[in-house]
């Protein structure tokens, strides 16, 4: 996968792409991270990037010929019928694991970080295939939010993760939160770690796994049950964690 970032601090994005998974995809080759400046991308001497808005008040508003622009040489570049232009925006679709399964599977994405009051409208209009908001809250800049995409859609390429370490375990991945984890020591301090753990039965790992999984979801995210992949045990399971308050 190619992904391009489109930026006025090109700085931000780097420091976030040079370690853990996203730099071990990068040096195994399933990922090229391309930086661009947008100020690059300007033609007048102060090299602008953002103006006042028409119509008055405050802040200031990205201009849209340097992003076009850089937009431009990428596709000069690289360029697929696949290829997706995404801007970080909070006013955007509600970024989601789904999502980034979707975006998991593309050959090339193009991610623009606003600033400031925002982007020219005419960016979103005739440039950008979609919105991405990482949650309702307002940020500085969209390459924080970048980096959120960036690291959650590298992880899913097939043969980034290795040793045994699997996205399909992860919460969401099915609808739901994942299970507990513990680690050694069995008892630290006098808090055990629950038998079946140690147990070494694989099936019963798994079915506690599975009830822990749907309570914690029913506990903190009962949205998400709604949408789950749920089977028939699993519901009754969840019937029976209601009547048990
Ligand atoms: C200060 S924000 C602009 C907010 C805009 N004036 C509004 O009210 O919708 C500047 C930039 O940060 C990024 N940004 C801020 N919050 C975000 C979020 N929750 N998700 C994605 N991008 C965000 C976007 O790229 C945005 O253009």
């Amino acid at each position: 996968m190619r992904v391009d970032i489109l930026t006025v601090f090109p700085e931000v994005i780097r420091s976030g792409v040079d370690y853990s998974i996203v730099k071990r995809a990068q040096e195994k080759g399933a990922v090229t991270v391309c930086v661009h400046n947008i100020r690059d991308f300007t033609e007048d001497k102060h090299r602008t990037t953002d103006e006042p808005p028409y119509g008055g008040g405050a802040g200031m508003v990205m201009k849209p010929e340097p992003i076009f622009r850089a937009a431009e040489q990428i596709k000069t570049e690289y360029w697929t019928d696949q290829s997706r232009v995404i801007m970080l925006c909070p006013q955007g679709e509600p970024f989601t694991q789904r999502k980034a399964e979707e975006l998991s599977m593309l050959p090339h994405l193009v991610l623009i970080c606003g600033h400031y009051e925002g982007v020219d409208e005419r960016v979103r209009e005739h440039l950008v295939d979609e919105e991405l908001s990482i949650g309702d809250y307002v940020l500085t800049g969209g390459e924080l939010p970048a980096l959120v995409v960036l690291d959650s859609v590298v992880r899913l390429i097939p043969g980034v993760l290795g040793g045994g370490e699997s996205p399909l375990d992860e919460s969401f991945s099915e609808g739901l939160l994942e299970y507990p984890h513990y680690t050694r020591p069995a008892d630290f301090r006098g808090w055990k770690v629950p038998d079946v753990l140690l147990s070494g039965h694989h099936g019963e790992v798994a079915k506690w796994r599975r009830f822990e999984s749907l309570k914690r979801t029913l506990n903190r995210r009962p949205d998400l049950l709604e949408k789950a992949d749920l089977l028939d045990e699993d519901e009754a399971t969840i019937k029976k964690l209601k009547e048990s308050g």
